[in-house]
């Protein structure tokens, strides 16, 4: 990957323009999802790394030869680059073994109870170096940056103990050093309970609320604070009660919940005015009840449901019934080895009926608002980050979720840079 010096840019005779906004809001909600402000044959203008205007060609302002790098769209089409609002990128090895027992009929659950699992990644972390799990990290991160991704929240929670669960969120704070993209971190100390706790499971619960989350916040090494609420995990009182210590250490909640059952997820994450309520494969007309009015984003990982053979969120039910929805991709090595987010944009569009339109502004402003960036990112608006995608030929834009095999993010600009795939 090749990062180009930081210059002015204007980038012209572009196909469509995809996810542009002329008053930007938080977020799209219900119909409003449907509106991915397409301008045809367009311009945008970025300086300082910032997108500092767009519009149609014929309204393109003249300007010194000499100051911008003009890059010719040739009628590709540019789109805000991905927003990926829940993802545990940062592990150690693979676990493609229980892949294999997946397919020979063992599900997630059973992996678990056996000790495989998330412990599994907790072992191999557990022994492998602050520097080399960075090392593996960042060859994610890179890959991500080649699909497209511009902005990434990132979890701890294969460490499971005070010194591993630290461990992750240094090595979270040294790729937001040194790459380019926007990066959230997430402290996940409750995403499963230790062996050694298993017959003491309160123990763990006071370790978490009593010793990591103030080491966390005294390091500053968290903006949110994560729980796996779900069966055969942690019970809703239980989350409740750790998103409430959190909260008094100035974290905000985002939880998983609803993966494997029902488990009352929605409403404590709601009642805990959480930011986003993450999986939701399990979610009934009460949850999207609850969920009616919070500013709680319901996010759907499609990779994961996917990978993993659950049920479907109820996206199409949930968008109809005027809520907002956002995408991220959860990568991870249990149960999404992939942080494609243009994969999961079209397993959105086939499996759980969501429109490409609705699908990318899910995969882009709303997943900046369930990471706490919508202000900035997310969209094509003055005075965002310029975080762009220019894709290679494509007719349309549902062409883009169609082509669900083919790489067709051809440009990506992170930060007003323009960086080359090698
Ligand atoms: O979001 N559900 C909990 N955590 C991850 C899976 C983690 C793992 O299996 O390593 C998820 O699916
Ligand atoms: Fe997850």
């Amino acid at each position: 990957m090749y990062f180009y010096a930081l210059m002015d840019l204007i980038i012209r005779n572009i196909g469509f323009i995809a996810g542009t906004e002329t008053l930007p809001v938080e977020y799209k909600a219900g119909i409003n999802m449907s509106d991915l402000g397409i301008v045809r044959n367009g311009f945008i203008i970025v300086r300082d790394g910032l997108i500092s205007g767009w519009g149609r060609m014929e309204e393109m302002p003249s300007v010194k030869e000499g100051d911008y790098r003009i890059v010719d769209a040739e009628g590709r089409c540019v789109l805000p680059a991905f927003c990926d609002s829940h993802t545990h990128l940062v592990y150690a090895g693979s676990r493609e073994q229980e892949f294999v027992d997946k397919i020979k009929g063992l599900s997630y659950e059973e992996i678990a109870l056996r000790g495989g699992g998330i412990l599994n990644s907790a072992r191999l972390l557990h022994e492998t170096s602050e520097e080399d799990l960075y090392g593996q990290s960042m060859v994610r991160i890179n890959e991500i940056i080649g699909q497209g991704t511009g902005a990434v929240e990132i979890k701890s929670g294969y460490g499971l103990n005070t010194e591993d669960e630290l461990k992750m969120l240094r090595v979270i704070r040294k790729i937001k050093e040194t790459s380019p993209l926007e990066v959230k971190a997430t402290f996940l100390g409750a995403h499963s309970l230790p062996e050694e706790y298993r017959s003491e499971r309160n123990r763990y619960i006071e370790l978490i609320i009593n010793e990591m989350i103030p080491a966390v916040a005294a390091e500053k090494l968290a903006d949110y604070i994560d729980v796996f609420c779900d069966t055969g995990f942690f019970t809703a009182e239980e989350t409740d009660k750790i998103l409430k210590a959190a909260v008094k250490h100035g974290l905000t909640p985002k939880i998983h919940a609803n993966e494997l059952g029902f488990s009352g997820g929605v409403s404590v994450g709601v009642a805990n005015r959480a930011l986003s309520v993450d999986h939701l494969e399990r979610t009934g007309d009460e949850e999207i009840e609850v969920l009616k009015g919070s500013g709680t984003m319901p996010t759907i990982l499609p990779g994961s449901a996917f990978f993993l053979g659950l049920p479907d969120p109820p996206a199409r039910k949930m968008i109809d019934a005027g809520l907002p929805v956002a995408i991220a991709s959860d990568f991870n090595p249990g149960s999404c080895p992939s942080g494609n987010m243009k994969l999961a944009v079209s397993i959105a569009c086939i499996r759980l009926k969501m429109t490409p339109e609705e699908a990318i502004n899910a995969a882009t402003l709303n997943s900046a608002y369930a990471m706490g960036l919508s202000k900035t990112h997310g969209s094509v608006a003055t005075g965002k980050v310029a975080n762009l995608i220019i894709t290679k030929p494509v007719p349309s834009v549902s062409y883009i979720p169609y082509a669900f095999g083919s790489d067709l993010v051809e440009t990506v600009i992170i930060r007003g840079r323009i960086i080359q795939k090698l």
